[in-house]
């Protein structure tokens, strides 16, 4: 295991009352909010209406940005900044998806800076301070809500870019699995693959003596597995709501990266994807991880595939542990396609042509020449992967 620190501040409450909390712990930090949602999903589950509700009660006042989309767009980020000085805000809070809490991390750093805050996204402007956030979680899928990244898209560039800083992870999180109810199914089973996807990034790694994260890490991908097509079909199921999201929050709020040394291969690529065609993040992952894992197996890879396979679906051992390793990937391929994922880019709408440039940008953005994940992937890797696919 190589050297770690772990220090997550972000404070959780899960469970059915926990809205019952939110005054407190806003007031903590301030009395003039920036309430940042999407579209229409919290109105609808009447989740807007508790939360004006709460603040009129408790004399805070509020300023909203609505409208954040899927892909969440810098230029929705300049608004919100521009509310949030014009008006004192003292604090944001984030209601909804990845989308939404990315979003109000990047207002929150914008706040402090006269620059434009896409600057802080392609580190051009250094974070030295941010409001402080909170957020109330509506859909299990990136874990936003208890780390410390965010990723924004700018469309002027065609660019859809990660960024960090401890300065904005969220100070609290409300998790209530029932505000998840209402998600449909397409999103239900795009966000069960991001969390196995931010778990399978942070597995899939070599030499590194990390057994116990990687026990953790299986047990978080059993959890996507049993209780995803629960949810799926049984929408209003708490049990399942409930493992899905708690497994959200463990899958990339550090705890299964500590003493490893991860890069993020599947990740780097896929935003290439919704970057270009604006796809769900999660179909994207989808598409690739299976490509992804079997361009990298052979002698080297072929022992953590099988470990894979055995460990999270149950394959049993043969003598041939290239074998192996093959039939765990078909076995994540499989179930992928039975959460109704189509796996694969020409049904997403992605020509040959696509192909080439998403590679290039793929590492044009991280000013790399090559991935050192799972497997180093040079430009010409990336493109076979995604010929894959
Ligand atoms: O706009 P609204 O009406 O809110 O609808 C949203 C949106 O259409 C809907 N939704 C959210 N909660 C709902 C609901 N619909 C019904 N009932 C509810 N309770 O779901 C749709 C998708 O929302 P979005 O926030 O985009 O989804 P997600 O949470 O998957 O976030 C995806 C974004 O996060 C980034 C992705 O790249 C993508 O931009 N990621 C962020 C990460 C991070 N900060 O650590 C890591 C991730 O891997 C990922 O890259």
């Amino acid at each position: 295991m190589y050297d770690f620190s772990f220090n997550i501040s972000t404070k959780i409450l899960f469970g059915k009352n926990q809205l019952d909390n939110l005054a407190d712990e806003i007031k903590k930090y301030g009395q003039r909010v920036l309430l940042v949602y999407g579209r229409n999903s919290i109105k609808k589950i009447g989740l807007y209406d508790e939360i004006v509700k709460i603040f009129e009660e408790n004399s805070i006042t509020h300023f909203e940005l609505s409208g954040v989309v899927p892909n969440p767009r810098i230029d929705k980020v300049r608004e919100g900044v521009k509310i949030a000085k014009d008006n004192d805000i003292d604090f944001v809070l984030a209601v909804g998806g990845g989308s939404v809490v990315d979003s109000a991390k990047l207002i929150a750093a914008g706040f402090y800076t006269d620059s434009d805050p896409w600057d802080i996204v392609i580190k051009k402007e250094k974070v030295t301070n941010a409001l402080p956030l909170g957020s109330i979680l509506t859909l299990a899928a990136t874990g936003s809500e208890m780390n410390a990244g965010s990723v924004i898209s700018n469309e002027e560039t065609g660019q859809k870019l990660g960024w960090g800083s401890e300065y904005v992870r969220p100070k609290f999180a409300i998790m209530n699995p029932e505000y998840t109810y209402s998600v449909d199914s397409y999103h239900t089973a795009a966000g069960t693959v991001d969390i196995m996807s931010h778990t399978m990034e942070n597995y899939f790694t070599l030499n590194d003596g990390a057994y116990l994260n990687d026990r953790f890490a299986e047990g978080i991908l059993k959890t996507c597995i049993k209780y995803g097509p629960i949810a799926i079909k049984e929408s209003d199921n708490y049990e399942a709501r409930s493992n899905l999201m708690w497994a959200n929050s463990w899958a990339i709020n550090g705890l299964i990266s500590a003493g490893k040394s991860t890069e993020w291969s599947v990740h780097a690529m896929e935003h290439e994807l919704s970057a270009l065609r604006d796809i769900t993040h999660g179909v994207g992952l989808a598409i690739l991880t299976p490509a992804w894992l079997e361009y990298c197996l052979d002698d080297e890879t072929s022992e953590k595939i099988s470990t894979f396979g055995y460990n999270v679906f149950d394959i049993e051992k043969t003598d041939s542990q290239i074998d192996d390793a093959k039939k765990a990937i078909e076995a994540l391929r499989n179930f992928l396609e039975s959460l109704g994922i189509n796996l694969s880019l020409k049904e997403e709408g992605f020509s040959e042509e696509d192909l080439p440039i998403m590679a290039k940008n793929c590492l044009d953005n991280k000013n790399k020449s090559q991935i050192d994940g799972f497997k180093v992937l040079k430009e010409e890797d990336i493109l076979n992967i995604y010929k894959k696919a």
